[in-house]
């Protein structure tokens, strides 16, 4: 039997997304704008060339290139009609993502305008950029919904026959070894995902221990990971003997950072491990002193849920809790993210 080719999800995707699936809208210049404008125009828009729009038609492009070279010809101030570009590869809305790619392969443009195939009208642009943000959102769908779809209806805390069960995984995490951070978050993923416990809760509380776990790492010079489970909540506690904080309401705000250089230079310290940690958590505290080392306690709340019931279709397993203090912040995000994923409610 002949073997058939092995056709990757993105190669699958590519041919499947259209066009408008990732075009933007764009801002577009009259023929009668004058070229001195030109500039101002793009910059204060942060873009590197616009469509020039006439009658409803799209006659051009002028990019950064036109005008350059219009400063190097004297800069003799014309209408951008006279200058613009109108040699123009566009494509249709309803063409499949592949053309695109094609099309950027054999041009080398950084951008294509994209016109309706009924009107002919200019309806947006289409980058590279574009290209793979499209891309990386509908693998994001996909991996979502597979993840979901696959995700065990069997659930630990449901299924234990005892009045109330508690569960505690314990962890060392040495300090300065940052090529090790991430071990204990993902031990710990592994333990949730094999307890049952939905993806969307696994996903908040692996992201609460990453960032509090390279902390433990940078600044606190290692120490204790713990989680705690129960069938309400999940706890995870990090201390560590280190410095100390001195001002934590200082340390929470997005984007502080006391990383030193050799760290940033490795891509971490934007300040946001913290502020991470509270968006993804019901309730979070911080105990520290300088010189007494730090202790991070953050609550995600969950729920058991009341599934396996023979015959019970209907989804709801071990949803993020509900009810309880929910952070309103936390609440949006979660519901957010699941929104935003198209997955929400119909997974
Ligand atoms: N365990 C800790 N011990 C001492 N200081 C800490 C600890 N955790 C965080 N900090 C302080 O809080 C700041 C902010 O942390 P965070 O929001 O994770 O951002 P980042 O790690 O990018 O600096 C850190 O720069 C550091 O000064
Ligand atoms: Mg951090």
């Amino acid at each position: 039997m002949k073997k058939l080719p092995h056709i990757h999800k993105v190669q699958e995707l590519v041919y499947e997304l259209k066009i408008r699936d990732a075009a933007h809208e764009t801002v577009t210049i009259s023929p009668e704008t004058m070229m001195s404008q030109v500039r101002q125009i793009l910059r204060s828009k942060k873009i590197t060339a616009a469509p020039v729009v006439g009658d409803n038609k799209l006659l051009g492009i002028v990019s950064v290139e036109d005008y350059i070279n219009w400063v190097q010809d004297g800069g003799e101030d014309v209408p951008v009609s006279q200058r613009m570009s109108r040699d123009l590869v566009t494509l249709f809305e309803d063409e499949a993502m592949v053309d695109a790619i094609k099309d950027f392969d054999r041009y080398k443009y950084y951008e294509f305008p994209v016109l309706s195939r009924s009107s002919g009208e200019l309806i947006g642009i289409v980058t590279r950029f574009d290209v793979i943000a499209s891309l990386l959102k509908a693998l994001d769908i996909d991996y979502y919904r597979k993840e979901i779809s696959q995700y065990q209806r069997t659930n630990f805390f449901q299924e234990t026959v005892s009045e109330s069960t508690f569960l505690t995984f314990n962890y060392t995490v040495a300090g300065g070894e940052i090529g090790r951070g991430g071990e204990v978050a993902s031990k710990l993923k592994k333990n949730l995902s094999y307890l049952g416990i939905h993806p969307e809760v696994i996903r908040r509380v692996a992201i609460v221990t990453y960032e509090a776990e390279m902390n433990l790492i940078i600044y606190g010079g290692g120490g204790q990971v713990k989680a705690d489970l129960d069938c309400q909540k999940i706890t995870v506690t990090v201390s560590d003997d280190g410095p100390g904080i001195d001002d934590v309401e200082k340390v929470m705000q997005p984007g502080f950072s006391t990383a030193p250089d050799w760290i940033r230079e490795l891509g971490f310290g934007a300040g946001m491990g913290l502020p991470n940690i509270k968006n993804n958590s019901e309730q979070l505290s911080i105990d520290s002193k300088p010189g007494k080392g730090t202790r991070l306690k953050a609550i995600i709340l969950w729920r058991c849920g009341r599934d396996g019931e023979p015959g019970d279709e209907s989804e709801t397993v071990a949803v993020p809790g509900k009810d309880g203090e929910v952070a309103d912040e936390t609440k949006e995000s979660v519901g957010g993210l699941i929104s935003d994923l198209g997955a929400g409610g119909d997974a």
